[in-house]
């Protein structure tokens, strides 16, 4: 790599930032797509991130990707958000315009493509979605946006599943979003459904857990998508494997919201040849 006096800079905003794999994302992109870019990663604490993304403008950083736990925070700092993004309330992607950043969350478009591209579709299925956390929110409005039948919002906590099932709601003028508890799945017997999962059971490195462990709550699912991506197959991949269904990880949606980003940046289109060359190298670094 050949830095020089005309090589833009981008990075990740965030706390912690040590064991982003973004760096190995955007500089092997730059690098495929002889982009003239380098990527780092910058902690920035709580009370810095107006400071942070302010001063990220005036060194002309050409793009931010925000991460953890930044992504709402960062918000007033921006001139501009994207619709999804601000109907979402996080944005992990910001992108330079004439007046100061536009804020994007690249995380939602990344796993919309990994669901066109394993062929899980959305639009008129029945979807279920486990966990009620920051990611199950984007994850619930991308799969109303999408337009699917019915989305029940299962969580151990039901009042945080009511809570983004109102948001949503009220947001597509609809009752598209149904919140339930883990434990009330066995209601949704007698039909194959879409199954999301975002919560953390499984994670590494409590990776012998899932959140719902009995297998007729398995029978029920056609598709299984992890958020996950470490371990490569969560417990969550094998009980949906195991009663015929297909699993999906998380990787792909990673390596597609940092696709996303680059292509914002950059205003270029990442060939699919390239992606699928960096989906190896990502499973080399995890
Ligand atoms: P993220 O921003 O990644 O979505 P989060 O906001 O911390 O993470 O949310 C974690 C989700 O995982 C929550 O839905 C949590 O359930 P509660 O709301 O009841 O806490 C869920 N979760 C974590 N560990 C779980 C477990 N062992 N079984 C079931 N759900 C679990």
């Amino acid at each position: 790599m050949n830095i020089n006096g005309r090589t833009a800079v981008c990075g990740l905003i965030g706390n912690p930032v040590e064991h982003s794999i973004s760096p190995a994302i955007h500089n092997n992109l730059a690098e495929m797509m002889n982009i003239d870019l380098i990527y780092s990663t910058f902690k920035v604490e709580n009370d810095n991130v107006d400071q942070a993304v302010k001063g990220a403008y005036a060194l002309n950083i050409r793009g931010l990707n925000v991460t953890v736990p930044h992504k709402s925070a960062v918000i007033p700092s921006l001139v501009e958000v994207d619709d999804l993004a601000y109907k979402i309330g996080a944005v992990n992607t910001l992108v330079r315009t004439d007046k100061g950043y536009k804020g994007y969350n690249t995380d939602i478009l990344g796993l919309k493509r990994e669901l066109e591209e394993e062929n899980v579709q959305i639009e008129n299925e029945d979807v279920i979605i486990l966990g009620a956390g920051g990611a199950s929110r984007a994850i619930t409005y991308l799969c109303a946006s999408l337009g699917a039948s019915h989305i029940y919002l299962l969580n151990r906590t039901v009042k945080k599943a009511v809570i983004i099932a109102d948001s949503v709601n009220s947001s597509s003028g609809s009752n598209v979003v149904i919140p339930m508890a883990l434990s009330e799945y066995s209601k949704l017997k007698g039909r194959q459904y879409i199954v999301i999962q975002t919560t953390s059971a499984g994670l590494y490195p409590n990776c012998d857990s899932a959140p719902i462990e009995d297998m007729e709550f398995y029978e029920m699912v056609a598709q299984g998508v992890d958020i996950i991506y470490n371990p490569a197959e969560t417990k969550f991949m094998r009980l949906v494997k195991a009663t015929g269904g297909q699993a999906y990880n998380g990787l792909k949606m990673l390596l597609y919201q940092g696709v996303a980003a680059f292509e914002l940046w950059n205003n270029v289109k990442v060939p699919k040849e390239y992606t699928d060359r960096l989906i190896n190298i990502l499973e080399k670094e995890i």
